[in-house]
């Protein structure tokens, strides 16, 4: 898996050469994506990512009764996950896409006339991310999104994937995490904080949770009062956090105060992109490092296989 943490920079730069199919429709005034686990994060990213469209993402059966008639890209780096499959069928029309590395969901697109877009194959679905998430980015584009700063983006994670800076510091808090372990982002970063809770879970075999400023100061703030077990809180941070919330980071840092160890993350770079990536891709290589230091195989996820074989058979 590290080898893979350590190739993202160069797998963004051959996704961004991806070519994108020409007759895909595509119109809307927002979009939806439908995926489950490491190919819906990409939706999440994307949200995170464009400005000027409305991004909702979708895990589930079928599909949600507010769709009406947003573009659709579906996403399942295997092509054969259940709850995708079944969105499919049910979707009807062709103002959609496909981005899939083949699999049934390859077939049943193409026999309808929707556009596949073929990822490489053979990866873990988690570490192909690069490769699902710019195509997505560039089919957001044709429905009006802007994101600026992609180039940026990818030499932002080629500096701090060559810096030992950036390395040495991910790996020092890997080393000094205790306990339960909670990701609080500003907002803008849920999807990167959601990675980072599911690259703990899949990589390190640990547990993790994730939450978002302001909403977690109406809620979330009131389990402090009565906390006992050793906990880890970890802030996403970004130099261009509003002021009020960095207000709110700083109370809430001061609150946890001999009841959890405190870790910060920032962001690097100047664009939303490249500050969202290079968070992505810190909790990546943190979620590496977490499963060294637990003795750990971060590459196989023998529960998620078994739940799929047995739900293959019932
Ligand atoms: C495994 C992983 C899982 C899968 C999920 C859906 O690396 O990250 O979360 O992504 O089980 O499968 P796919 O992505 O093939 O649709």
């Amino acid at each position: 898996m590290m080898r893979y943490v350590e190739e993202f920079a160069d797998m963004y730069e051959k996704a961004l050469l991806m070519p994108l199919p020409q007759k895909a429709a595509f119109v809307g005034k927002g979009l939806v994506v439908v995926g489950m686990g490491g190919s819906a994060i990409a939706g999440d990213i994307l949200r995170d990512c464009i400005e000027g469209v409305k991004v909702d993402v979708w895990r589930g059966y079928g599909l949600p009764s507010w769709l009406k008639e947003e573009p659709v890209i579906f996403v399942s780096y295997s092509g054969n996950t259940e709850e995708t499959l079944s969105a499919f069928s049910a979707f009807v029309g062709t103002n959609a896409v496909a981005i899939t590395s083949g699999g049934r969901l390859a077939e049943l697109a193409r026999a309808r006339g929707i556009a596949v877009i073929n990822v490489p194959g053979g990866l873990p679905p988690r570490a192909s991310l690069p490769y699902l998430l710019f195509p997505a980015l560039r089919m957001a584009e044709r429905c009006g999104a802007r994101v600026d700063g992609v180039e940026e983006a990818v030499k932002v994670l080629r500096e701090s994937g060559d810096s030992e800076s950036v390395k040495e510091s991910v790996k020092g808090m890997a080393e000094a995490l205790q306990g339960q372990v909670a990701i609080y982002c500003p907002p803008g970063f849920e999807g990167a904080a959601r990675r980072m809770k599911t690259q703990l879970n899949e990589n390190a075999k640990m547990h993790a949770r994730w939450e978002a400023f302001p909403e977690l100061h109406h809620n979330e703030i009131v389990g402090w009062e009565n906390t006992k077990a050793p906990y880890s809180v970890i802030f996403i941070r970004d130099a261009k956090e509003h002021n009020r919330i960095r207000a709110r980071i700083e109370f809430t840092k001061k609150l946890l105060q001999g009841k959890a160890n405190i870790f910060e993350m920032w962001s690097r770079g100047e664009s939303k992109i490249a500050r969202v990536l290079s968070i992505v891709s810190q909790g990546d290589l943190l979620s590496v490092y977490l499963a060294q230091r637990r003795g750990v195989d971060p590459l196989p996820v023998k529960t998620i296989d078994l739940l799929k074989e047995h739900l293959a058979k019932v």
